[in-house]
């Protein structure tokens, strides 16, 4: 594997290597039961599923602010003046730019959390006490291997613009991985960050469907994403409705509702508003206060919800902290064993067009 790396990831200020302490148990398993039928069917088939980066066309030209321009017919200030109702009105080289700063940030939080899922995965094998849910884990921490690879090369050799990981990410990932509770790092990394990042990853299709390269590397990753949440979910079931106490329950309910909270409210693009010299905070106050954009995080919960409703971790207090962020309304969804399907809800796909469309009313 060797690429070009026309623009090298940008390092934190905080510098290039970062230490999380951790102290947990690594359980062996002497027993080797094996009787899990359905996490040693999902080990089985994450072997045969697995693909090599290698093998995708790198050689295809990426050009993002091409694809923004004709995407609008030549147009592109009208859909994005109208429809996103900026804080103040950007010219058409403002917006060509912004829509691939835009793209890189999101590729570059889904790069960082690739390797959040790595190094969780790890953690997962080692904390984990069923043998079949290593075995698992163990070839999900190839898939996240790989996963890093594609992001980062995409970045760096074909979009040649990139970020550091943004500061609430980083948060959320140093608790998933610092936590000593086997179950917390699988409730943290599978159910709430891989969940929000299947649906990413159906937005980030839809945005750039009309280029290839990032789309074969994201219906890859999906399919890979869409087992490794399954594993999440059969790993837990049980777990929360037969064997917890009252107050362990209620550490994972606060675990929940700070998460998501942080998902929804604070993962926001202040590092794009930054470096291309806008406003900051009438910026981040416009990502929030925008219907637009709220509508689209709250579409990342699509998945999330219907998971944490199987698992019993939907308890009256979760509902009531769903309820205030109105993300109560994908409770009716299937959930990620029940069906595999990682299409995006039919609201966002609906937003999307519309926004392509120029269409002023969807705001
Ligand atoms: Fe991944
Ligand atoms: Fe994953």
């Amino acid at each position: 594997m060797q690429f070009d790396q026309r623009n090298p990831l940008p390092v934190p200020e905080s510098g290039a290597l970062q230490a999380v302490a951790a102290r947990f148990d690594s359980s062996f398993d002497w027993q080797y039961a094996l009787d899990r039928r359905e996490l040693m069917a999902l080990y089985e088939k994450g072997k045969s599923a697995s693909w090599n980066a290698s093998d995708l066309d790198w050689s295809q030209e990426v050009d993002v602010e091409k694809i923004a321009f004709l995407r609008s017919g030549g147009e592109p200030t009208g859909a994005f003046n109208a429809l996103l109702v900026p804080p103040h009105p950007l010219d058409e080289a403002q917006v060509l730019d912004f829509n691939l700063q835009m793209n890189a940030w999101m590729l570059s939080q889904f790069l960082h959390g690739e390797q959040g899922a790595l190094l969780a995965t790890a953690k997962i094998v080692q904390q984990v006490p069923w043998e079949e849910a290593k075995f698992y884990a163990a070839n999900q921490v190839a898939d996240e291997a790989r996963h890093v690879e594609v992001y980062h090369r995409y970045l760096t050799e074909k979009l040649g613009c990139s970020f550091e990981v943004n500061a609430n990410l980083q948060t959320l990932l140093n608790d998933i991985l610092s936590d000593s509770r086997w179950d917390m790092t699988y409730l943290g990394m599978q159910i709430m960050v891989e969940g929000l990042a299947l649906a990413a990853f159906g937005l980030q299709r839809m945005l750039m469907s009309e280029e290839p390269l990032i789309c074969d590397i994201t219906t890859r990753v999906m399919a890979d994403e869409a087992r490794h949440v399954a594993f999440g979910v059969l790993s837990l079931e049980g777990l929360y409705t037969r064997e917890m106490s009252a107050g362990e329950l209620r550490e994972r309910e606060d675990f929940v509702m700070e998460a998501s909270y942080l998902m929804r409210e604070r993962l926001l693009m202040e590092q794009v508003f930054e470096r291309m010299g806008l406003d900051t905070e009438r910026w981040l106050r416009w990502s929030l206060e925008t219907p637009f954009m709220q509508g689209f995080r709250q579409m990342l919960f699509s998945k999330v919800v219907p998971n944490l409703k199987r698992l019993g971790l939907l308890t009256p207090r979760v509902r009531q902290a769903y309820e205030k962020l109105d993300l109560l309304r994908y409770e009716g969804g299937k959930d990620s064993t029940e069906d595999a399907e990682i299409a995006p809800p039919a609201e966002l796909v609906k937003l999307l067009l519309e926004m392509r469309q120029g269409n002023p009313a969807a705001a």
